[in-house]
């Protein structure tokens, strides 16, 4: 089957709720049913936003203020938008993206008191206020996504939360879920297991074949 259709998903979801894992599982059951498909990632997701992420996550330079990092998560986007989510659209195919702007929202916004004004003009006027067509939430306990990020190699600036900012960015991702039901799914990842990817998997394939 080889749909032709432009479908814009993204996964959300603070550090540790195995959103990688869920999207390569989604990547390649879409795959194995011919959808083309491509995932990418913010910060990041084309040479220059790449670019961006490594001045982001670069261990050895001082501490960004966080007007900085905001501002640098926004450039990084705007390369992004332009190189690979609007080539993805004239291309019509299901892009799978590892966060957008509701990131900049739980981490900046809400985590970093950015202020959101600022931040919904940024984001409408870089992305023309391209929404996803579907946003997936992953919910994880504390516990669970803690021993996710022990287990990995390259840690970054933001793998090292607090339990109490992991919550609040967490909550953030759940309240924008429940002011949008029709555009995002939650789903709680605490065991990432085959039965998560089979609903997710699920509701995409309902989703895009609508
Ligand atoms: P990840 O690639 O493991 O998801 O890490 C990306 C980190 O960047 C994660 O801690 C969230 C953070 N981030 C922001 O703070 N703001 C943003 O707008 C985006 C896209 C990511």
């Amino acid at each position: 089957m080889s749909k032709k259709k432009f479908f814009f998903i993204v996964f959300e979801g603070a550090e540790g709720t195995g959103k990688s894992f869920q999207i390569n599982k989604l990547y390649n059951n879409l795959k194995k049913k011919k959808f083309k498909v491509f995932k990418t990632r913010e910060p990041g997701g084309s040479k220059s936003a790449e670019q961006i992420r490594k001045i982001i996550f670069d261990k050895r330079g001082e501490k960004f203020h966080k007007l900085t990092d905001f501002y640098l998560m926004l450039a990084a986007r705007n390369e992004h938008f332009i190189n690979t989510i609007l080539p993805a659209k004239k291309k019509k195919i299901i892009l799978i993206s590892d966060r957008y702007v509701d990131s900049t929202y739980a981490y900046q916004v809400k985590g970093n008191k950015i202020d959101n004004k600022i931040n919904l003009i940024n984001n409408r006027y870089i992305t023309s206020n391209l929404k996803p067509d579907l946003t997936i939430v992953l919910k994880s306990n504390y516990n669970s996504a803690s021993s996710r990020l022990k287990k990995r190699k390259n840690k970054n600036k933001f793998d090292r939360l607090s339990k109490g900012l992991y919550l609040k960015i967490q909550n953030s991702f759940i309240k924008l879920y429940k002011s949008n039901q029709s555009r995002y799914s939650l789903f709680d990842s605490s065991k990432n297991n085959a039965n998560l990817e089979k609903k997710i998997y699920n509701l995409v394939y309902k989703k895009i074949t609508k």
